[in-house]
């Protein structure tokens, strides 16, 4: 018998994943080295200055966000639609009393609700895969920052794109995922890995997962008028990588 694929409430699917993720997750994904570099990666190449403005879309359990404040000391708001994620961040925040440099908000990345030119940065870290429409959030992206404004994107490198049954995308997207995998066993135990391999069935029939290459993504920032737009993979995980782009 074949399996159903739900075609719809995709973006539910994945509230409840991270929902339900969220106390494990700085112990499984956190611990995870390709996850770890690509942070160090986006912090590096957002040359986040103080008192820089910086959006962080998806912040999760503030991984990324922490790692930019240890750069610069930057005014951060964190924006994610679990609030679960959101629960163990804000808890972070009082923890390490840095409530007048972060502040968190419950928004959908879908629907960006900020002024247009607030932001010195735009930074996300492994989410905006999960959104559908990539153009309609570049677009948002390129209205919030300010002249000279940079967003800076961490990303799975994988093309999901095309049809399910089609050989040739599954062994394109099997390639990143076994990086992943080795990666979370190597280096978080049986349980990261566990949550990684499950994730994977979720990228392959695109399930609240639609990966584009950081090539893509280059290319839809240039089509939305950033200027000056660069990609870098990690070395050791060619799989995960950067893009850098500039709004004029
Ligand atoms: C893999 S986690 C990444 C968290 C953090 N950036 C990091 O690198 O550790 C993805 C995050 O994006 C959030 N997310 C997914 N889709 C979203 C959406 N449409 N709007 C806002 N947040 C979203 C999830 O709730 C989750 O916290």
């Amino acid at each position: 018998m074949r399996t159903k694929i739900r075609k719809n409430s995709h973006s539910k699917v994945t509230k409840d994943w991270f929902n339900s993720w969220s106390n494990e997750y700085d112990n499984t994904l956190g611990r995870i080295s390709f996850h770890a570099e690509l942070l160090t990666m986006v912090a590096k190449q957002s040359s986040v200055k103080n008192n820089d403005k910086v959006l962080d879309i998806g912040s999760g359990t503030g991984l990324l966000s922490l790692k930019l404040l240890q750069k610069a000391d930057c005014k951060i708001t964190g924006i994610d639609n679990s609030k679960e994620m959101m629960a163990i961040f804000r808890h972070k925040i009082r923890r390490l009393k840095l409530t007048s440099e972060i502040t968190c908000k419950l928004m959908d990345a879908d629907a960006l609700n900020f002024k247009k030119e607030t932001f010195d940065k735009v930074v996300s870290s492994v989410t905006l895969h999960h959104l559908k429409d990539k153009k309609k959030l570049i677009r948002q992206v390129y209205k919030i920052l300010k002249p000279g404004g940079v967003f800076i994107i961490g990303e799975i490198d994988m093309d999901t794109t095309g049809k399910h049954n089609d050989v040739n995308r599954l062994k394109r997207i099997l390639k990143v995922l076994e990086q992943q995998w080795i990666s979370a066993m190597k280096n978080a135990g049986i349980d990261a890995f566990i949550r990684l391999y499950d994730n994977g069935k979720k990228h392959i029939f695109n399930q609240g997962e639609y990966c584009i290459s950081l090539k893509q993504w280059a290319d839809l920032c240039r089509k939305t008028g950033f200027d000056n737009v660069t990609t870098r993979r990690l070395l050791r995980y060619k799989g995960s990588g950067v893009v850098v782009a500039k709004k004029k």
